[in-house]
């Protein structure tokens, strides 16, 4: 069938949305119609080719939508069925899966060919040529096709332009600071960066029981946000915050960090373990170039301080269990989906979509499809 897609043929060029080719599902594959995708900072990062996935490749990867049509073996998965894409496949057999860390599946190493998991070949194609799909998802696309092991069924209760949300952003942010940081009630907890990554991962500081939040943005409109999803306090930078921190927390500091800024930089990871308390803890979410490998820090203060440094993917999460938990939330008015929607898109506004990103407009853009 055709479709209607946006493609990166290169790095540093604009999205290119055009009429596709897409395959019918093979075996335990899923055709899926979309109905709506964030905006994530991770594809803006296969762009200018700090994530270096292979080219070119159908972007997105925090999308929803209702199923078609499923390939051979597909059991548990019928069309008109509601899912979320899990932006990690998660397989459930190998030894990650088994033990309570989805976000580790073995299946997320095809991510950087984007080529379907079953065979390694492309169901996407345009100009006579094979397309990888983002995250093994591609949901820059009104229709796309993945495997199984990509999707989670949802109950159709939930809009699913807010639902689409749950594949990365939500689950990342609140994760983040829930499971990797393992934020305690009465913690003093600093979220550096307030996109949709941070924008979440203040939402769960603020369900876990944080005493204070502080949220750490440079742009205002972003500081005034985080107010709304639990922040305490805001500041410009991280040097803004020490004497802030220091005031509020009589010289102690933050018990943990989560690192969410658009782009990371080993050059300030020594500023983040400053904020940073006794037996304290920095998580690093953000994604670094993947060619940076220096990092300021001391490490002396790492050991005497007995601080720590950890990275986390999708939340350190289990999306099957995961999406729906946070879904559960959204219903009972605990957990903000709407407040993330700064603006919708439609696809082919996706290069102004990430530009209004790039210059800090948005918590999140969502492309809505029809
Ligand atoms: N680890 C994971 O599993 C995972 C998943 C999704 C996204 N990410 C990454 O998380 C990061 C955030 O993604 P996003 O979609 O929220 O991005 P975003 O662009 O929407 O938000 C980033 C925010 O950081 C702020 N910022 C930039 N420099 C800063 C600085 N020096 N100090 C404080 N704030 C600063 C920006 O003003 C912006 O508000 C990206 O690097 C993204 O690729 C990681
Ligand atoms: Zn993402
Ligand atoms: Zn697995």
């Amino acid at each position: 069938m055709k479709t209607k897609a946006a493609v990166l043929w290169e790095v540093n060029a604009p999205w290119s949305v055009e009429e596709i080719e897409l395959d019918a599902p093979g075996p335990n594959e899923v055709l899926v119609k979309l109905a709506a995708s964030g905006l994530c900072h991770s594809d803006e990062h296969v762009v200018t080719g700090d994530l270096p996935f292979e080219l070119p490749m159908v972007g997105g990867h925090e999308g929803a939508g209702v199923v078609q049509q499923v390939g051979a073996n597909v059991s548990w998965l019928a069309p008109g069925d509601h899912v979320v894409f899990g932006f990690i496949p998660s397989c459930g057999r190998c030894v990650s899966c088994s033990t309570g860390h989805q976000n580790l599946c073995d299946l997320g190493a095809y991510l950087g060919s984007g080529k379907q998991i079953s065979d390694q070949t492309s169901r996407h194609h345009a100009s006579g040529k094979d397309l990888g799909i983002m995250c093994l998802l591609g949901t820059f696309a009104q229709h796309t096709v993945v495997h199984e092991a990509s999707c989670i069924k949802i109950e159709k209760d939930v809009p699913l332009d807010r639902a689409c949300l749950l594949g990365c952003g939500v689950v990342t942010g609140w994760g983040s600071s829930v499971y990797a940081a393992e934020v305690k009630p009465g913690d003093t907890v600093v979220v550096v960066g307030v996109g949709g990554i941070g924008a979440n991962a203040i939402q769960g500081a603020r369900i876990a029981g944080a005493k204070q939040i502080i949220a750490i943005d440079p742009i205002e409109f972003k500081r005034e946000k985080a107010m709304e999803f639990g922040a305490t306090h805001s500041a410009n930078s991280m040097a803004e915050a020490v004497p802030l921190l220091q005031e509020l927390t009589r010289g102690a500091m933050a018990n943990k960090v989560v690192m969410t800024m658009g782009i990371g930089s080993g050059a300030v990871i020594h500023e983040a373990m400053a904020l940073t308390a006794k037996g304290g803890r920095v998580v690093v979410t953000n994604i670094h170039p993947a060619m940076e490998f220096g990092a300021s820090i001391s490490l002396l203060d790492l050991t005497l301080m007995e601080k720590q440094l950890v990275g986390s993917l999708f939340g350190s999460g289990n999306p099957r269990s995961d999406i729906p938990k946070l879904l559960g939330l959204y219903r009972e008015g605990q957990l903000d989906l709407d407040g993330l929607v700064t603006r919708t898109y439609t696809l082919n506004d996706i290069n102004e979509g990430y530009r209004a990103m790039r210059d800090g407009e948005n918590i999140r853009g969502v492309i809505k499809y029809d």
